[in-house]
This record gives structure tokens, sequence and C-alpha cells, in this order.
């Protein structure tokens, strides 16, 4: 672990706040929210969400922060430096998350950059007679054309890593986020005004408590994870290139906001459009690849909102991927690597990772990689991210809460009126919730 002095920086709050918003918001905004909404009770959904996510989700990103800016270094690094003993083995589990994360999640990249270039090639015919779902069977089917694919998404995310903090991250970040945040506007108007929006709508927001169980709440756990990015030290990375001025728990709080704004705002453009053209809403997985693809095809000028839909969806995942690939390649700088030597011999192992995956959707039934995206979605957002939330709370509640309260507070110099509040959320409620939940998760 070589302690350099001259460790990269955010060159602003907003930078800092884009960087760590455009990793929150990803495909498990767009592409998974409103469909995982839709199926369990829609609004009632949204509000059990929204409580975890206050409770929950934001004081576990404000405890990843604390513990990255104090140690200023990478997830397995700030645990050998601040606690030692068997606790860098949290961080360790979170480099393991970033490699299975990310190798499934370049995948899925790779097919929002075809879909971009496609809607201008024959998406929009293919979804006219009916084709979509043969054609998306037959793409993910098709692994030379995946992998490739593939790679070009996984390009992209070396090059901005292998540019740097300051010259990669955050000046991609703070271009790309305003773009998606326009983009998503300018979708969510076209789709609420379709003749018959009001039915998406009513699917989407009416509540509907009688769905609400304990599988749903576990569901919404691990979507809160795994949408906010949390319980693999990836906010632990991202807040190791915070400076001392900034204010935490503003931080935290902002980021929680704006990633579960967009996840919110994504089915705004889903829902109504889907009912006002009278295709399956509940086509879950596939609904954003098969059921869109239909649905842009009978809007006039359809080409450019099924453009316009997947270039939203690709700078999503192009900043959500980054993220996970800084996890990886931070701790291997930290150990005196280069970071162009990283982020290039990281991403290329994560790609090849990923290949096997890429090529395991050609088992014919399985159009959508249902089989598969379960058991990756399982493993990760419901296991290994809610048990690296309940150590990281751990963590901070019980071992190193004096120093992380004047982590949090800048030594003291501001006021954080829970404070308090936060620590028993991290010692007890947490914990408690999420193995709770992770239990009656498990069991299903
Ligand atoms: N949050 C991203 C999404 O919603 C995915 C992601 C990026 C992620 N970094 C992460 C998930 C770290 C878990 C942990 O798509």
């Amino acid at each position: 672990m070589t302690q350099n002095a001259e460790r990269e920086q955010w060159g602003s709050k907003i930078g800092f706040i884009l960087a760590a918003a455009g990793s929150a918001v990803g495909l498990g905004n767009i592409w998974r929210f409103p469909y995982i909404t839709g199926q369990n009770g829609g609004a009632a959904f949204v509000l059990v969400y929204i409580a975890l996510v206050i409770v929950i989700g934001s004081s576990v990103m404000l405890a990843e922060m604390a513990i990255g800016r104090k140690a200023q270094l990478n997830a397995v690094g700030s645990f050998q430096k601040l606690a030692g003993g068997l606790w860098p083995v949290v961080g360790w589990m979170g480099i393991v998350s970033g490699f299975t994360i990310l190798s499934f999640y370049g995948v899925v990249g790779g097919w929002t950059i075809k879909y971009f270039f496609h809607s201008f090639t024959g998406l929009m015919a293919e979804g006219l007679a009916g084709k979509a779902g043969d054609v998306f069977g037959a793409f993910v089917s098709n692994p030379t054309l995946v992998v490739a694919y593939q790679a070009v998404f996984m390009l992209t995310t070396i090059w901005v890593v292998y540019k740097g903090v300051g010259e990669g991250i955050e000046k991609y970040c703070k271009f790309l986020m305003p773009a998606l945040f326009l983009i998503l506007f300018v979708l969510i108007a076209r789709s609420v005004t379709l003749e018959g929006a009001a039915k998406g709508l009513d699917f989407y927001l009416r509540p509907d408590f009688s769905k609400i169980t304990g599988t749903s709440i576990a569901t919404a756990l691990g979507q809160a994870f795994f949408s906010l990015s949390l319980g693999m030290g990836c906010m632990i990375t991202y807040g190791s290139y915070v400076d001392k001025q900034t204010t935490l728990p503003s931080s935290a709080v902002q980021v929680c906001v704006i990633d579960t704004l967009v996840a919110f705002l994504a089915g705004l453009v889903i829902f109504p459009a889907v009912f006002a053209f009278g295709v399956d809403a509940g086509a879950g997985p596939g609904l954003t690849f098969v059921t869109l693809p239909s649905v842009f095809a009978m809007m006039p000028g359809g080409m450019i909102w099924s453009a316009l839909f997947f270039l939203l969806l690709y700078i999503a995942a192009l900043t959500s991927a980054i993220s996970l690939l800084e996890v990886v390649s931070a701790y291997f700088i930290d150990r005196g690597w280069s970071r162009p030597k990283a982020a290039v011999i990281m991403g290329f192992l994560i790609f090849a990772l990923g290949v096997p995956c890429a090529t395991s959707l050609s088992g014919a039934p399985k159009v959508y990689g249902k089989d598969f995206f379960d058991a990756m979605d399982f493993l990760s957002s419901n296991v290994l991210l809610p048990l690296g939330g309940v150590f990281i709370s751990l963590f901070v509640g019980w071992f190193w809460t004096n120093d992380a309260r004047k982590e949090v507070t800048n030594e003291g110099a501001h006021g954080f009126t829970l404070l308090e509040v936060w620590i028993w959320i991290c010692r007890v409620v947490a914990p408690a919730a999420i193995l709770y939940i992770f239990y009656t998760g498990l069991k299903w």
C-alpha cells in the first residue's frame, strides 16, 4: 500500500456529486426499476422503496463516503488502514462484486450501443412487423456480435478510467449527466402527451398494497443497494477523492435524491408509452429491448425517439460502468500500478470474464437471458451487496464510531443534526433490517 501525497481529487463538489450520481444512475434505474415497480404493486412499491432509501440507503452511502475520505484509499486499503484484522475482507468482497457486476453490465452496455445504431437501420420496421422479440433473440444468441458490442462498450469505459479522476471520470460525468437529464425530459414530454398515456400512469402509480410482501420488500432493498451503488466500496473509492472541505451528509443526500428521481422518471417514459400502444407492460427484463422498440415504431418519428432512448441508456450505463472499473483499478493504483496499466489490464480481464456471460445467452429459449440475469442479479443485488452493507454499517456503528463522527462533521466544523440518529441507524437499524430482509428474501 503506497500512500501517495498527490492523490487525485475531484475538481469541485458538483463534479463529485455528478460523478457519484453518474455511478448510481444506471441500467438499474432505467431498465430495472420501472419493470420491478410494475410487477410489485406500483406506487405502493415506490413508497416502500423511498422509505428504504431514506433510512438505510442514505445512511450506508454516508458511511461509505466517510470511510473513503478518511482513509484516502481504495475499498480494501481503506479497511486495512482504518482497522486491519479481518475488515479488509469487506473490501475484497467489493472488488469481487465489481468484477462480477461489470462483466455482465458490459454485455448489456453493448446491447444499448447496438440498439442505438439499429434504431436507424431497421429496428422500426421490425417493431411494426411484431418481430422485435425474434430480432432481440437472434441478436443475443449471436456471440460474435454481442461480444463485439461488449468490446466497444468496455473500450469506452476503459478510456474514461484511463484518463483519470478529474480529466476522465469527472469531466465526462459533468457533460453526460446533464445530457442524460435533457434526454429524459424530452422523452417524458413525448410519452405523457400520447393519447392513452393516462392508463399507463394509472398502472405505474396506483398503489396496490396487497402486492407488498416480504419478497417485494427484499426486492426493494436489493434494488436500492444496486441502484445507489452501495455495498461494494464504490462510494468508498469515490469518497477517497473528496477534499476535506466538502460536506458529506449533504452530498450523500443529493446523490440519493438524484438517483431516486431518475428511476422514478424513467417509469414516466416507459409506462405511458407502453399503455398508449396497448403492448404488454408486464414483460419484465425484456421490456426495454423488446417491448419499447415496438412502441417507438408506432410513433411518428419513432426512429429518433428510439435512438434518443438508447443513447440515454448508453450514457447511464457508461457512467456506472466507469465507477465499477474504478473500484477495481483504484486498488491496483494504490498498490503502485500506473493508472493506464490498471485501467487497461483490469478492464480487459473484466471484458474476458464477460465473454462467457455474453455467449451463455445463446442457449435458445432464454430470449431475455432471464436465467442468467436472475442468477447474476441474485448473487450481486441480493447477497453480496446487502452483506457488504451490513459490515459497512457495523463498522461505522461499533468500531470506528468516533472517527466517523469527526469525519462527517469535517472535524466539528460543520453541524450535522442527525449525527446520532445516523450512528444508531448504522449500529442497529440498518444491519438488523438488512439481515431480516436478507433472510426473508433468500427463502423465496
Ligand atoms: N448503480 C448502477 C445502476 O443502477 C450500477 C452500479 C454501478 C453499481 N456501480 C455499482 C451497483 C456499485 C452496485 C455497486 O445501474
